[in-house]
């Protein structure tokens, strides 16, 4: 049995799209289980880059099914669109793509709503929010609908009655529209899972957003509106808990974060552009440019715990390449109080100073660097370090965004 769940552990774009697509090599079904195209996994291929939003990126490897699960929200018109993206990359989807019948569909109305409300928050304004709020209040709806008219007729009424701002009979036909084109791909999910891993197939589980970003265990309200932690990969698609194998967190060598909401180790200096730049830190969906900071212990053990990662895979190492000095929060202090645990009072996080430990840098390349043996010595002291105090094991480094520049650990940190 092989079924692992790769989640992001700090405040998303950890570079998941990249571990995902090393890990999905040796995996038969790759499965994305939260979120909708508000998520940007960007893969490096040769010198093509892929930004998916919805699709798995497990796609890019020829013969491997992909499955949004019914944890996704969908916009069916963004589906469609990266379905052509990739047709025109020649990449084959039909054959390799399914859709939980179950998945909600994002409508216009959730957007106009989501950019309306969604300011405050910093969302991306893909209607991700209204959508997830339309499927708890039960009257979401789902992909089945689609292709049912009476049923689409029905809901899309009594969701839109008396509403002056939408034409509901242009929005039924368009919607039925894309059901004709996503039929193809719908499948009972739970089933195909089920019978897949009875078969011991290998299934890996893509996580999308951050730990710190879920709807439960992260920065409340700053937070997007779906379970990303490992939780998520269960209720998303429809697979047991006893199921899972493998719980493998990734985590950036510092931290960054997008849109509002507490961030304690901020750079509060010239560092911020510096690393953005040498980072490349712009949201691969917004283009908005990435607040930076320096790594930070107590919202990463967070992760370790609520997500029960078994390890960790540490990413963009090579941007800290030229820092002298690189520093870690290992607590925060808070009126007089030391916090080693997260809290869950934002105002504790929004307000606190972080205690910082300081480390040499390596002030050296790493970007060709192909094995951890051969990384410079302050640069496996600094991972050393972050195994430590996260008290988890380091399974992958990556120092670049293509593909060669990642690397399994013979044995772990
Ligand atoms: P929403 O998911 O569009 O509702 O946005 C809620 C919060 O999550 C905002 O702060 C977004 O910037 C953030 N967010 C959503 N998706 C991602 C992502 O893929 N990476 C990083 N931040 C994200």
């Amino acid at each position: 049995m092989s079924c692992r769940v790769v989640v992001g552990a700090q405040w998303g774009d950890e570079g998941k799209g990249k571990i995902i697509d090393i890990l999905a090599a040796d995996a038969d079904i790759i499965v994305r289980y939260q979120g909708g195209n508000n998520a940007g996994h960007t893969v490096v291929i040769g010198e093509d880059e892929f930004i998916l939003h919805l699709i798995p990126s497990g796609i890019l490897h020829k013969g491997k099914t992909c499955i949004i699960g019914n944890g996704v929200v969908l916009d069916p018109a963004a589906l469609l669109e990266e379905i052509e993206m990739l047709r025109k990359k020649g990449i084959k989807v039909d054959g390799n793509l399914l859709i939980s019948e179950a998945a909600h569909i994002i409508f216009p109305y959730h957007k106009v709503m989501d950019k309306r409300r969604g300011a405050k928050i910093g969302t991306t304004g893909r209607g991700i929010g209204p959508c997830y709020v339309d499927k708890m209040a039960r009257c979401g709806i789902r992909a089945i609908d689609l292709v049912n008219k009476d049923s689409l007729k029905k809901k899309l009424q009594a969701n839109l009655e008396g509403s002056a701002e939408f034409d509901i009979e242009k929005i039924y036909e368009q919607y039925l529209g894309y059901g004709k084109k996503i039929q193809k791909y719908l499948a009972n999910v739970p089933i195909v899972l089920g019978k897949a891993i009875s078969k011991k197939k290998r299934i890996l589980f893509e996580g999308a957003q951050g730990t710190l970003l879920d709807i439960d265990h992260g920065t409340y309200p700053y937070v997007t509106s779906s379970n990303a932690t490992a939780g998520g990969a269960l209720t998303g698609t429809g697979v047991g808990p006893t199921m899972i194998d493998k719980v493998i967190g990734v985590v950036k060598a510092y931290t960054t974060r997008v849109g509002e909401g507490p961030f304690p180790t901020q750079f509060k200096d010239d560092l911020m552009e510096k690393i953005r730049r040498k980072g490349k830190e712009f949201g691969a969906t917004t283009g908005r440019p990435r607040r930076c900071g320096w790594f930070d212990a107590v919202i990463v053990r967070h992760s370790v715990i609520v997500n029960g990662l078994s390890e960790i895979a540490v990413t963009k190492l090579d941007v800290l390449d030229e820092m002298e000095k690189i520093k870690i929060s290992t607590s925060y202090k808070y009126k007089g109080k030391t916090y080693r645990d997260f809290p869950a009072d934002i105002d504790v996080l929004a307000n606190c100073e972080p205690v910082y430990e300081e480390h040499d840098g390596w002030m050296q390349d790493t970007t060709a660097v192909k094995k951890y043996k051969d990384l410079p010595k302050n640069a496996k002291a600094y991972l050393k370090r972050l195994s430590e105090l996260l008290d988890v094991k380091i399974g992958i480094v990556s120092v670049g965004s293509k593909r060669k520049q990642t690397f399994k650990l013979k044995s772990y940190i």
